[in-house]
């Protein structure tokens, strides 16, 4: 597998909304948890407690963004991108039960990593962009 580094926290990873920047920092310290258990080999000890805490995060921070994103015209679209990531979660929990969990783990892992990268970093910043836009000129 690729090798995945922590995620360094960055100033400009935040947003200036803290609910958006608890779930950045929170997703931060799930992802690097999940580097921890997978380069120790502790899949089998500490993937049901990390599944549970990544569930939570998917839950509260997934849905605090949408209320956030609420004047946004694509909110339909996104709030779709959000449902692939738990159904995504939910099938490789599934994985993770049923087969070889250090397989499950690692395919969590790129997952987490690639959604940082392409959802969190790129998706949501051009959200957070036009919802931003969109308060200014309603001032
Ligand atoms: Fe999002």
């Amino acid at each position: 597998m690729k090798e995945i580094d922590y995620i360094q926290w960055q100033p400009e990873f935040k947003t200036g909304i803290d609910k958006i920047d608890d779930g950045r920092l929170q997703f931060i310290k799930l992802h690097n948890q999940l580097v921890d258990i997978v380069n120790k080999e502790y899949c089998n000890q500490k993937i049901v407690e990390f599944l549970y805490a990544l569930i939570h995060y998917a839950e509260h921070h997934l849905l605090n963004e949408e209320i956030c994103y609420r004047s946004f015209d694509g909110l339909a679209e996104h709030k779709a991108r959000h449902q692939t990531f738990v159904n995504t979660i939910s099938e490789i929990r599934n994985d993770i039960a049923e087969k070889n969990s250090v397989k499950g783990c690692e395919k969590l892992l790129l997952y987490l990593n690639g959604w940082f990268h392409n959802h969190i970093m790129q998706q949501d910043k051009e959200v957070l962009n036009t919802v931003k836009h969109n308060q200014d000129n309603a001032l």
